[in-house]
């Protein structure tokens, strides 16, 4: 067994001080999500292959070269998922989403993609994600964006900038991939490996090309989106004066293609400057996901933010972090009887919801005393012989040492006060 403690590159451990402000996100986008309807969905963390295969698009880095891919016992092809999207709709395919009718779902949990990592790129990573199913119309894609700057707002996020485009539909986008591929043919020669390929398959995938000698091309290439036909065009433009009236402020950005093959109309990406390399702290939009055994997409339209980079946001702005907080009381018990009084003490005040420490064994005053402070304990009480033969013990304040004689008895009612 390695004594190595540290975990899998590109993974963490997050331990308690740090989940407090994980579960502050996680309660903020909860309560915002629900003023919107949304209600919780959780799927599984592996998935048939062949659900992210069909339903992200083979030609895509993530399914190409970032799944975590093993087969079952029964040699069955099992992916964890890299995204939360094509799981929730496997689930939903078995619903009324599929006829129309409108299901508002969210969902939280750990992400995988074989990634390299780096700064606020992991293997394991985590997004709280939405998904508005099985209707379509430009109010609910701008409202899913106003929803996304609304929670990004009340946990304190501030200086993002939202990119958006449009992907049309593919029956609109002929004359604008004839373009792409005009311009990117005679090209082809300084392309990197991967978008030689793509431009016959793909061409759409060059646009999101990181490469280096693919980037100054990619800067020149004509905007596609302006040569799409006229529905996808006027779909945009909805979107886009929805959101101005909702005083939204974004970039349209043409180059913006997102990476994963589902999209249609609306794409957008929140990203932030304090986050350096891996700018993005949301991505979404609009999509028609195909799913192996269904012979129509299921269409919906949603994002999904990291949490780490949220987190690192928040960091990078100086906001306060969320703290564990103490136990209202620590029980300090001198001697066995003391303890024994205590323990039955703790269990009756904790049955009551008050929070409360104390000692295992039997451990000196200034021990005891040592943990109540380490623990950030608000208050001591200090029972010991006398005060069992008394039946009144000191209840001491940690924050100003004010202290006050009460009966045993009575601590519930003076603590809970
Ligand atoms: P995505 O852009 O691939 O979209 O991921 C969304 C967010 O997850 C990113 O903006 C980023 O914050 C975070 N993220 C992605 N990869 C990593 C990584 N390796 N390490 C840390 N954080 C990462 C989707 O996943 C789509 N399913 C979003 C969506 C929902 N579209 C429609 N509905």
């Amino acid at each position: 067994m390695s004594t190595n403690s540290a975990p899998p590159p590109g993974t963490g451990d997050i331990f308690p001080e740090e989940a407090v402000s994980w579960l502050a996100l996680e309660t903020t986008a909860r309560r915002i999500f629900s003023l919107y309807g949304y209600g919780e969905i959780r799927t599984p963390v592996f998935e048939y292959t062949e659900v992210f295969q069909r339903g992200l698009g083979n030609d895509t880095e993530v399914v190409q070269k970032e799944m975590y891919t093993f087969e079952d016992r029964g040699g069955r092809s099992l992916t964890l998922r890299p995204e939360g999207t094509a799981g929730v709709m496997r689930a939903l395919s078995g619903t009324d989403a599929m006829n129309g009718v409108e299901n508002r779902v969210y969902y939280i949990g750990p992400m995988f993609r074989g990634e390299r990592p780096a700064a606020g790129r992991r293997r394991q990573f985590h997004q709280i994600g939405v998904e508005n199913v099985g209707r379509v119309a430009p109010a609910l894609d701008a409202e899913s964006i106003a929803m996304l700057c609304h929670f990004l707002n009340e946990i304190g996020a501030s200086g993002f900038q939202l990119l958006l485009n449009t992907r049309g539909v593919p029956e609109d986008r002929k004359p604008a991939e004839e373009a792409l591929r005009e311009y990117f043919a005679p090209r082809i020669g300084s392309l990197c490996e991967d978008c030689r390929n793509r431009l016959e398959r793909n061409i759409w995938r060059i646009l999101d090309c990181k490469q280096p000698e693919c980037q100054a091309h990619i800067a020149g290439a004509p905007d596609a989106a302006s040569l799409f036909a006229a529905p996808s065009r006027e779909y945009f433009d909805k979107v886009c004066s929805i959101l101005t009236d909702q005083n939204i402020d974004f970039t349209v950005e043409p180059r913006l293609v997102r990476g994963l093959d589902y999209y249609v109309h609306t794409v957008f990406e929140l990203t932030h400057p304090g986050l350096g390399g891996q700018n993005a702290i949301a991505g979404g939009g609009r999509y028609e996901l195909n799913l192996p055994g269904l012979n129509r997409p299921v269409c919906g339209v949603g994002f999904a933010a990291g949490m780490e980079r949220l987190l690192m946001v928040l960091d990078a702005m100086n906001i306060p972090k969320e703290t564990v907080p103490g136990p209202t009381l620590y029980l300090v018990s001198l001697g066995a009887k003391a303890l024994v009084r205590n323990r039955k003490l703790a269990d009756a005040l904790r049955r009551r919801g008050i929070a409360v420490a104390l000692e295992a064994e039997e451990k000196s005053m200034k021990s005891q005393m040592r943990s109540a402070d380490r623990l950030k304990a608000k208050n001591v009480f200090i029972v010991g012989d006398a005060e069992l033969e008394s039946g009144s013990a000191v209840l001491q304040s940690m924050s100003d040492g004010s202290r006050q004689t009460i009966p045993i008895d009575s601590l519930e009612k003076v603590i809970s006060t």
